[in-house]
């Protein structure tokens, strides 16, 4: 088991570059199986998510050229199974995007209902009710998803909640059906948009993603096509929130500033400045913090894969704050382990009320999820002392390099995996 093994108090400093989007990724690689040509991807992340829907992608037949680590070439043509494995699903929730691609293509798919990050409840309900409105009949038996149709019928579809997946889904699944397909309460994250934009270089003909709006008329087939990935907004906020926590003066490159847009918006109101550049953004946090109040909406409002790193920013602000989550109804779980680093948090129901304290003291925590880990590490950097975040493999989930970018900016962490190289790592610091 490897951990992370910090020293805080350096202000982290200097230039990050960022990588592509995985959530957008994760889509696109399980629609890029849709057409039966070729089909190149870039700027692809290389973390762990990726590499195991690439498993699951070549399990069911289809070609998977990883030309480096950041370039796929994927063919479609040679599939010959409609059924992902529960191996696959258990490790990323995400390969239920499988569902809506070969259902779409070969109007058969079997799929494990998935599990995936323990941030609450997570139905799929909404998916279901999407390919049931396009003519699929859908089962669930024996923890499968089996969808199955003569053919697919374009449909009107309102989606009763705001939901990334389900409006993705059933996007890809609604490309290849007959006629046209209206979603309506569309997710209008940019990986939504992304999706659609590469859909569309393969010949699709969706129009309106971004807006609430999804308007799709079903095409028979999808062709070749070479698509570069939107960078990570993620990912560049918690970059964005490294520095702000550590007081420092970080360019965040390779980025589309305009995603960032209620990030930066915080870090505004916190007291920190921040310069947009055309694909830079520059925080600089000299002062002390102060208090505020956010609440995670779907896009463009507060993304809740951001809200941990939030409430790290608000421990050590002044005065007291509040974070409410929204979206998902067990995303404080990251809270007890920053209390055993000095954090004042009280969580009621959905809000966390957050009293700022002067610093963090560094502990030995365990990363509970994916974007919780990365928020520890943070606390970590910010921290007096050595902190070691345990579990680091739901960090590597989504995070490419992660130490080794912090590194290049100062940071003092690394990734061992013995008690040994803890006591090495605190000699050599201290
Ligand atoms: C995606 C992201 C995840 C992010 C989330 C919200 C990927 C791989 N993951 O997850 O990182 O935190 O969006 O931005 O892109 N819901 C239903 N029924 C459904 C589907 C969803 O009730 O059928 C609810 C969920 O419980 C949740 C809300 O809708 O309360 C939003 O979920 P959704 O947008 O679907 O999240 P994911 O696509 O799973």
């Amino acid at each position: 088991m490897e951990q992370y093994v910090i020293k805080g108090g350096n202000p982290l400093v200097g230039e990050v570059e960022i990588g592509g989007a995985k959530n957008a990724a994760l889509a696109i690689l399980a629609a890029s199986i849709m057409a039966d040509e070729t089909v190149t991807i870039d700027n692809l992340p290389d973390v762990r998510d990726i590499n195991v829907l690439l498993g699951a992608i070549q399990e069911i037949g289809a070609i998977v050229d990883r030309v480096d680590a950041h370039t796929v070439k994927i063919n479609g043509s040679t599939i010959s199974a409609m059924s992902v494995d529960y191996e696959y699903i258990k490790k990323i929730r995400a390969s239920y995007y499988l569902l809506g691609a070969l259902l779409g293509k070969y109007k058969r798919a079997e799929v494990a209902l998935p599990g995936g990050c323990d941030i609450g409840s997570r139905p799929i309900d909404l998916h279901l009710k999407g390919f049931r409105a396009l003519g699929a009949k859908v089962d669930i038996q024996h923890g499968l998803i089996a969808a199955e149709a003569e053919h697919l019928k374009g449909t009107h579809i309102y989606l009763d909640k705001v939901s990334v997946g389900a409006t993705i889904n059933i996007m890809m699944a609604a490309a290849m059906a007959d006629g046209k397909t209206i979603i309506e309460n569309a997710a209008k994250e940019p990986h939504v948009v992304d999706v659609a934009n590469f859909l569309n270089s393969m010949g699709a003909a969706i129009r309106g993603a971004g807006t609430d709006v999804i308007r799709i008329v079903g095409v028979e087939k999808l062709h070749k096509t070479e698509y570069s990935i939107i960078p990570d907004q993620i990912e560049a906020g918690t970059f964005m929130f490294a520095a702000a926590a550590t007081r420092g003066d970080v360019t965040v490159k390779n980025v589309i500033p305009k995603h960032l847009e209620a990030t930066t918006a915080k870090l505004l109101e916190v007291g920190c400045e921040v310069e947009e550049f055309d694909d830079a953004v520059r925080v600089v946090c000299a002062k002390p913090m102060h208090h505020t109040q956010v609440t995670t909406l779907p896009y463009p409002g507060f993304p809740t894969d951001m809200q941990p790193q939030m409430a790290v920013i608000l421990g050590i602000a002044q005065g007291t704050s509040t974070v409410t989550e929204s979206i998902f109804e067990n995303r404080f779980k990251y809270v007890d382990e920053l209390t055993r680093m000095g954090a004042t948090i009280k969580v009621e129901s959905n809000i966390a009320i957050i009293t700022g304290v002067e610093r963090y003291t560094g502990a030995r925590v365990s990363a509970p999820d994916l974007r919780a880990g990365a928020a520890l590490v943070i606390a970590g950097l910010a921290a007096e002392g050595i902190t070691i975040v345990d579990d680091i493999y739901y960090i590597e989930r989504g995070y490419e390099h992660f130490e080794e970018k912090l590194a290049s900016l100062g940071a003092q962490i690394e990734k061992v995996s013995s008690e040994k190289e803890i006591q090495k790592f605190t000699l050599k610091v201290s």
